[in-house]
This record gives structure tokens, C-alpha cells and sequence, in this order.
């Protein structure tokens, strides 16, 4: 499956493919479950094809939710402070009643996500009551499933579904699903279920351990948010070249691809190029001047990646211990 999944596991940080994990809870009997309540379902976690509700219509509320019912996975309900969000939601998603708060809709459902604020998930789980049979989950990347604890009672079951995905607008959020990772972690067989669901909008589940959740959501915000801060700094060096925001994509984009797939091909290491690699202060001391002058803004993040770049070739044999340290003053004194 997934890279990550081959490696060795780190102390804290474990991820592994949720179908090697998947399996029948003892004494379930996935048949008798279809007979009783009507719905089928692929795999043998034996808890069918739940009616979904979802509380909160922001942004991944609601293109989990019309991903969820695209894919033949019904969602029954949305739960929504906002009349024009819930409105939305019920255009996106033809069916789904629109309530205030979950409260309106916990007996008409088994499968309830919070597609809510970190912070908010904590006091919205402290006043739900889950009935037996129903499940929670949470979609926060940091979280782990058990904060969904205070709202459970006998047989139900709590887990935590991060698709990483930018949910930055519906329909781009909606195709970025196709092939994203989803990291999944709580109780079996809800996990199980939820890779089902998962694989049904066209993502790739992946286990995660509770304790790896915090570096697996800094590399992702990292990813996701520090990239963007990066393309800005980017654009405003290149602003003193010249260069629109526009003129900057269209010129460093290919530059950004082509790094990201020798990264890829030849793994992050072999993908290094440039003046650091090759020991070359004088060019270093020329943008550190360059920025000074026309983008003091860009020279932190410049100094900080260029500090990380040292260390990299470093570490492969690719810059001796002298040259290192020459770099390394040089960006020191760079105020
Ligand atoms: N944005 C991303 O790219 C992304 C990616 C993966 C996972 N996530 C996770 O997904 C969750 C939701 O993020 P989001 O980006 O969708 O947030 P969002 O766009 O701000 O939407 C949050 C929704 O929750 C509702 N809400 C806010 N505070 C609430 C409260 N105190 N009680 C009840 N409902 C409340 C909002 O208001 P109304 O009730 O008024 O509608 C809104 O509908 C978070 O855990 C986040 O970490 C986000």
C-alpha cells in the first residue's frame, strides 16, 4: 500500500494499512446484522451501511458529506447552527434533514461525524449521549478518537477519519478525495467500517496510532499551510525580479514539480540541488545581500530552510564539516 506503511514504526508515530487490520469482532454475524436492519455491505466488519449524520456544514462537513452520499453511503442528517449552511447542505445533498444541533437528529442515525473546530469538539462531545449501536467520530487530525469518550455508553464505538486533503473549496476538495489519505484511528470494527467508507470516496485508508497523530498533523500542516507560506516568500523574492504573483507561478511552478518528483523518483536527499549542496558561500552571501535590500520578509524562512539543506548534505556526505560551518556563519550574521 502506501509508502509509510513499509517502513519500520517509529516509537510514537505507526501507521499500517487498515486492511491488514481488518476483522470480524467475535460473535458478530454480519448476515443476521443485514437481515435485521435491512443493508448490505462489502467487507465483514459486520455493521453494514449506517445512516450518517453530520455536525457542522462548514468546509469539511459539507464535501464529506456530499462525497459520502455520491459514493451510495446515505447521510441523513446535517447538524447546523447557521440557516444558510444548512440550506446549502441540503441542496448539496438531497435528502439530509437540516437540524440546529445533533440533538435534532440522534435517533434517526447510527454514524455521527463532528466536522467541527478541534476546540469545539471536546464541550460538543461532553453534552451528546450516544444510544448502543451508534458510533462518533471526529475528523480532527490532532485528536485522538478516545476525546470522543465522554459521550459514549454500552456498545458504541469512537474513531477519528482525517482525510488529507486542503478543503479550501468543495468541488477542488471533492476531486482531491480521489487517492488522498485517509488516517483512521478507535475502536474495531468501526475503524474497518470507516476504511470501507473511505475506499468508497475514492481515498486510501491508513491506520494511524493515537500517539503518532500530533507529528502526523505538524508534517501535514507543514505540507499543506508551510508550502503556502513558502510560495509566498518565493513570490516576494521574486517580486524584486520583477515578477507579478502570477509571472512567480508561472515561472517557479515547473521548478517546484520537477524538485517534487525527482524527490519522489530519487528520494529527498538525492532531490538536492543548488549552491548549498555544492559548498558555494559567495552565492549564499549574494542572496542573503539581494534580500536584505528587496525582500527582507523572505530571509527568516530562506535562512531556516537553508540551515535544514546544510544539515541534509551533510548527513549524505555531500558537504564537508568546513564548508557546513562557513554557511552556517554566513546565514548567522545575516541581520
Ligand atoms: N480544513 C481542512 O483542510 C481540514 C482538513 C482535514 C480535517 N479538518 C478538520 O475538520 C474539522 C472541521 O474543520 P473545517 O475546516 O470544516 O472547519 P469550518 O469550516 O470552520 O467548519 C466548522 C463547522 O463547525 C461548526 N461549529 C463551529 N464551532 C462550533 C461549536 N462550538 N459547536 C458546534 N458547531 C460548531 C461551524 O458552525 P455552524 O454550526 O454555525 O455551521 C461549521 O459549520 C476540524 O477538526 C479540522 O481540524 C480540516
Amino acid at each position: 500500500m502506501r509508502a509509510w506503511d513499509d517502513r519500520p514504526p517509529e516509537p510514537a508515530a505507526h501507521a499500517e494499512p487498515v486492511a491488514a487490520a481488518r476483522q470480524t469482532p467475535p460473535g458478530t454475524d454480519a448476515h443476521e446484522h443485514e437481515r435485521e436492519h435491512g443493508h448490505s455491505h462489502g467487507r465483514d466488519h459486520g455493521l453494514g451501511r449506517p445512516r450518517i449524520g453530520i455536525v457542522g456544514a462548514g468546509r469539511v462537513g459539507t464535501v464529506l458529506g456530499v462525497a459520502f452520499q455520491r459514493a451510495g453511503w446515505p447521510v441523513a442528517a446535517v447538524a447546523s447552527r447557521d440557516a444558510e449552511r444548512r440550506a446549502r447542505f441540503g441542496a448539496l445533498v438531497p435528502g439530509a434533514i437540516g437540524v440546529t444541533g445533533p440533538e435534532g437528529f440522534l435517533d434517526a442515525v447510527d454514524l455521527i461525524f463532528l466536522a467541527v473546530p478541534d476546540d469545539a469538539i471536546g464541550p460538543l462531545t461532553a453534552e451528546l449521549r450516544l444510544y448502543s449501536g451508534q458510533s462518533l467520530v471526529h475528523t480532527s487530525g490532532l485528536l485522538p478518537a478516545a476525546v470522543l469518550a465522554p459521550a459514549q455508553a454500552a456498545g458504541t464505538m469512537v474513531a477519528s477519519f482525517h482525510p488529507l486533503v486542503a478543503f479550501a473549496e468543495l468541488e477542488r476538495a471533492l476531486h482531491d478525495l480521489e487517492g488522498a489519505t485517509v488516517a483512521l484511528e478507535g475502536d474495531e470494527p468501526l475503524v474497518a467500517l470507516l476504511a470501507d467508507l473511505a475506499e468508497a470516496i475514492g481515498a486510501v485508508p491508513v491506520r494511524i496510532e493515537a500517539g503518532g497523530k500530533a507529528a502526523y498533523h505538524a508534517a501535514a500542516v507543514l505540507a499543506a499551510g508551510g508550502f503556502v507560506a513558502l510560495l509566498d516568500a518565493i513570490a516576494l523574492l521574486a517580486r524584486g525580479a520583477g515578477l507579478d504573483e502570477a509571472g512567480a507561478l508561472a515561472v517557479y511552478a515547473p521548478l517546484i514539480r520537477q524538485s517534487l518528483a525527482n524527490a519522489e523518483a530519487l528520494g529527498i536527499a538525492a532531490a538536492q540541488t543548488g549552491p548549498i549542496v555544492r559548498g558555494d558561500a559567495g552565492t549564499v552571501e549574494a542572496h542573503v545581500e539581494a534580500m536584505r535590500r528587496l525582500a527582507p520578509g523572505a530571509l527568516e524562512l530562506y535562512a531556516a530552510a537553508a540551515r535544514r539543506e546544510i544539515a541534509l548534505a551533510e548527513g549524505r556526505g555531500g558537504l564537508s564539516s568546513e564548508a557546513a560551518e562557513r554557511l552556517r556563519a554566513l546565514l548567522a550574521k545575516r541581520r
